[in-house]
């Protein structure tokens, strides 16, 4: 698909990979509309990049019909839905205060799982209602999974569970969504170097980096937004999800 001129929308563009995402759209002739539960860092992106930024929590469906609302107003209903919003919070199953608090757990899932979820069906059914374009395609939708959906470490139940959720949810949409002309891929980052991962102590960062492979650094943001932008151009990506991590496999911990 070509985005020259199209409306696109972007979950947590506030930062990281979500802002690197509505950059490269943007660069590409997008119209862009960034959500982010920070509103003022979608704004600030928003404002960067000439569209339009609104405070969201992809996890609570009113406030996403409203966010979704004034993009649409502003570019009509988008052809592109790439979903970067996430959270991660550790957590053992039993920890040294005990089991895990239901509600860490929960909220993980309920951001990163029922969050891409929830943009994902309300992105699906405005594309559902426009004109197919060349190739008969209505929308492209990017969700981003981790490769902690296959790599799980100790301590990750929560988040390992919430984006092999990510991961899963490609096929069966993509397979119910295939005769709108819909298509939807997920997205598998490895290590990469945005504030989720800044803080991490520097022997940390230092192991992640000795396990990536090739290239042996971390991913940069303007990677994973140019692997969007592929999967958006090439019609046959559908219905899975790509790792982008230099070879790494995480280990148990
Ligand atoms: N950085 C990595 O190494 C890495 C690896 C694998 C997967 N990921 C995934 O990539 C995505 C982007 O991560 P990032 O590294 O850019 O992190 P980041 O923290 O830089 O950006 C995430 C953004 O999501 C926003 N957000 C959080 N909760 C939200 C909510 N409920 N509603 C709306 N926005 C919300 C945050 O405010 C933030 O701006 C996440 O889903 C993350 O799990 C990151």
């Amino acid at each position: 698909m070509n985005i020259d001129g199209l409306a696109a929308i972007v979950t947590g563009g506030g930062s990281g990979l979500g802002q690197a995402t509505a950059r490269a759209l943007a660069g590409a002739g997008a119209k862009v509309t960034v959500l982010d539960i920070d509103s003022a860092k979608a704004e600030a992106t928003a404002r960067e990049i000439g569209g339009v930024g609104a405070g969201c929590d992809v996890a609570d469906e009113a406030s996403t019909i409203a966010a979704l609302a004034r993009g649409r107003a502003a570019h009509g209903p988008a052809r592109v839905c790439v979903n970067c919003a996430g959270v991660v919070t550790p957590g053992k199953v039993v920890g040294r205060k005990g089991p895990m608090p239901l509600e860490t757990f929960a909220r993980v899932v309920q951001v990163n799982l029922i969050g891409t979820f929830n943009v994902m069906r309300l992105a699906a059914a405005d594309m559902a209602g426009l004109e197919p374009l060349e190739g008969l395609e209505r929308g492209v939708i990017v969700n981003t999974a981790s490769i902690a959906a296959w790599d799980g470490q100790i301590g990750q139940c929560a988040y390992a569970s919430s984006k092999g959720g990510v991961a899963a949810l490609s096929l069966p949409a993509a397979r119910e969504l295939a005769p709108l002309g819909i298509r939807v891929m997920a997205l598998a980052p490895g290590y990469m170097e945005t504030p989720m991962l800044a803080g991490m102590p520097d022997e940390v960062m230092e192991g992640l980096v000795a396990s990536t492979l090739f290239p042996h650094r971390l991913g940069r943001p303007e990677e994973f937004a140019k692997m969007v932008l592929a999967i958006i151009d090439n019609p046959m990506l559908n219905g899975s999800a790509i790792r982008l991590d230099g070879a790494v496999r995480m280990p148990p911990q």
